[in-house]
């Protein structure tokens, strides 16, 4: 069930909303290869053994869920995202999560409430990016992991990528290079584990940090 959260009402007007709601017919297609790679990614580094509780912030069509829950079906997964549409488009596939409308930097969840906390590809749209670390910490467990993938300000062809969005894009808000990335997680109190990167094709300059809270 797609539960409303108290940020509900200002929502309304989000930028980042109003484009996934249009995009989210298409976007698992449209963006396939992107997704397997990037999804690919964070499960090459998430540590489970498969009964905990797993947050995926920015879960979008539940693309991460459903390879998850194929390897692990005892996860208790949830899935949070500003756009409804995106959201409809997970609870399609009848998984056994718990997906809910709501803004990263205002989380509708219990503090120390998850194991692991994933957000693939959606940091960049944050614009309130410490308070979104902040709540991945407060409902991240003390020691618990935080995997972030995302597109990478150290590669040229995504810096590119990044200036055009940021003129033409109203969603877009800021990519990070790794060193950035990695300076914002570690005052948000979490110890980065590994940081590296790697690309996707072409175009996709990505990284992937994975962090303990401390
Ligand atoms: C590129 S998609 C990635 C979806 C999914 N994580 C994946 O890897 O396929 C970015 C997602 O982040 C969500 N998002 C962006 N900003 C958000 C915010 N402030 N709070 C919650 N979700 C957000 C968007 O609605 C969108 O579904």
């Amino acid at each position: 069930m797609v539960i409303s959260t108290r940020e509900r009402a200002s929502e309304l007007t989000h930028p980042v909303r109003q484009a996934y709601d249009r995009l989210a017919d298409e976007y698992d297609t449209r963006w396939r290869r992107y997704i397997d790679a990037s999804v690919q990614m964070a499960l090459e580094a998430v540590e489970l053994q498969g009964g905990e509780r797993v947050l995926d912030l920015g879960c979008g069509t539940g693309q991460l869920e459903a390879r998850l829950l194929a390897r692990w079906p005892q996860l208790q997964i949830t899935g949070v995202d500003v756009s409804p549409e995106m959201l409809n488009q997970a609870l399609a596939m009848r998984l056994p999560v718990r997906w809910l409308a709501g803004e990263a930097a205002a989380l509708p969840l219990a503090d120390a409430r998850f194991d692991v906390v994933a957000c693939l590809s959606a940091f960049h749209y944050f614009r309130q990016p410490r308070a979104a670390l902040a709540e991945m910490r407060r409902v991240l467990r003390p020691q618990g992991q935080l995997i972030v993938v995302d597109w990478c300000d150290d590669y040229l062809t995504c810096k590119l990528c990044s200036a055009w969005l940021q003129l033409t894009d109203p969603a877009f808000y800021k990519t990070y290079s790794l060193t950035e990335c990695q300076a914002e997680l570690q005052r948000a109190g979490f110890q980065v584990i590994s940081a590296a990167r790697c690309r996707i094709g072409w175009l996709w300059g990505m990284m992937r940090l994975v962090c303990r809270a401390e």
